[in-house]
């Protein structure tokens, strides 16, 4: 295991024009504004994971974190990119070893087991990508030890399942919480040793990496909605007024679970107490609003609207949408609150899937400059599809 200030002093070797930045200059906001590409409307959070990534890189032991967030409000997508920062980034690239993977790969249910080597197996994937062609077992080591490991479907995982006990889910947050604390795993793999791939056999010391849980706890909401809503809960749900797309005001009372969330209700939920102490926050991804379904829709990296202009491109053809249109797809998509932005990819497909089947049958096509052709999504077509 290097010292902690050999690991800090380590900056990698340049290799493009720019001078690289040493870790410490690479601060916080600017890995905020990096993120912030690639995730819409989660500032909160992404300043958490911009914190934790910032110490991570600069050698400090990192916070863990704790992501909750109703289906579609971007967990995944939050860990999507942490991994197209630290690759794009040139800086980072000793930290390349980015692994997420689904909570429920790291337990064997029939052996009752927690399986530490499938969560180092896929992170000495990630390790090999960065440590050369002919890795030692010193360059492999120094990647594992560096790794982000993001933990997806956290939940699923919990100590009661559907009301019954689940004892697979403590097996796997009972062995986790030991990796986070900082363990030594030894670790089989074949790595160059004077000028020969043999199998050697790492210490792995897990004290450094970076951990990222995350996952939906559809059952928390219910449960603490109904607490709160108990007769003598002492809380009450806030109401709002919203204006419409179409310019209707209206009353909506919401229920935030950030507002109400304490820490008892996670052990209730089914997370060992002592698991939940091994993360420096918990971070609650918020529902997403209208305008940031909007802006989903038309500007982020998975934009439908996007990905279906490329499509129309091919034709040479235009595809434009009016502003109506798309506020109204985001409005529709707002109304199912179980899947969040994933609702607006459907929505918009139903638009648009006649016209790629053949683009005149609808009546908005026009002559555009050049001999290319215009398609506009109206209000009305969205209209139709929505009603
Ligand atoms: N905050 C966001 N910023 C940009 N895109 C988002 C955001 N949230 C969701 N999306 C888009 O919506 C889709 C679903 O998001 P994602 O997979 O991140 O949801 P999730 O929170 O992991 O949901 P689940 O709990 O169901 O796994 C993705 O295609 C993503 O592009
Ligand atoms: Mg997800």
């Amino acid at each position: 295991m290097p010292a902690l200030e050999e690991m800090t002093l380590d900056t990698p070797s340049p290799k493009s024009a720019a001078p690289l930045r040493a870790f410490e200059d690479i601060k916080p906001p600017i890995i905020f504004d990096e993120l912030q590409n690639g995730v819409l409307g989660q500032n909160k959070a992404l300043r958490f994971v911009s914190v934790a990534i910032y110490k991570h890189t600069t050698g400090k032991v990192p916070g863990n974190l704790l992501m909750i967030g109703n289906s579609g409000t971007g967990k995944t997508t939050v860990m999507n990119n942490i991994q197209r920062l630290y690759n794009e980034v040139p800086e980072y690239e000793p930290f390349r070893a980015v692994t997420i993977i689904n909570a429920n790969l790291l337990v064997d249910i029939d052996r009752m087991e927690f399986r530490p080597d499938r969560l180092l197996q896929a992170v000495e994937q990630r390790a090999r990508a960065i440590a050369g062609h002919h890795p030692s077992p010193e360059d492999l080591k120094r990647a594992i030890e560096r790794a982000t490991i993001c933990i997806d479907e956290i939940d699923k995982m919990a100590a009661v399942v559907a009301g019954k006990p689940n004892a697979i889910g403590v097996v796997l947050q009972q062995g986790l919480l030991t990796l986070m604390e900082g363990e030594r795993v030894a670790y089989p793999l074949h790595a160059w040793v004077d000028g020969e791939e043999k199998q050697v056999t790492l210490d792995i010391n897990t004290g450094r990496m970076m951990f990222i849980c995350g996952g939906a706890f559809e059952g928390l909401y219910d449960q603490v909605y109904n607490r709160v809503l108990k007769p003598g809960s002492g809380e009450k749900l806030k109401t709002q007024t919203i204006r419409t797309a179409e310019g209707k005001v209206k009353m909506v009372t919401t229920f935030n679970l950030g507002d109400f969330l304490k820490p008892k209700d996670l052990f209730d939920f089914g997370m060992v107490p002592q698991f939940m102490a091994r993360f420096e926050n918990t971070v609650l991804l918020n529902d997403l609003p209208i305008k940031v379904l909007r802006e989903i829709l038309l500007k982020s990296q998975e934009s439908p609207y996007l990905r279906s202009k490329r499509f129309f491109e091919v034709m040479n053809i235009e595809l434009e949408i009016e502003e109506l249109a798309a506020s109204l797809i985001a409005e529709a998509a707002a109304k199912d609150s179980r899947t969040g932005a994933r609702a607006l990819r459907p929505i918009f497909t139903e638009i648009v899937n006649p016209f790629e089947f053949d683009p005149d049958s609808g009546d908005t096509m026009q002559s555009a400059e050049g001999g290319s052709q215009k398609l506009t999504v109206t209000a009305d077509m969205v209209r139709r599809v929505i009603r």
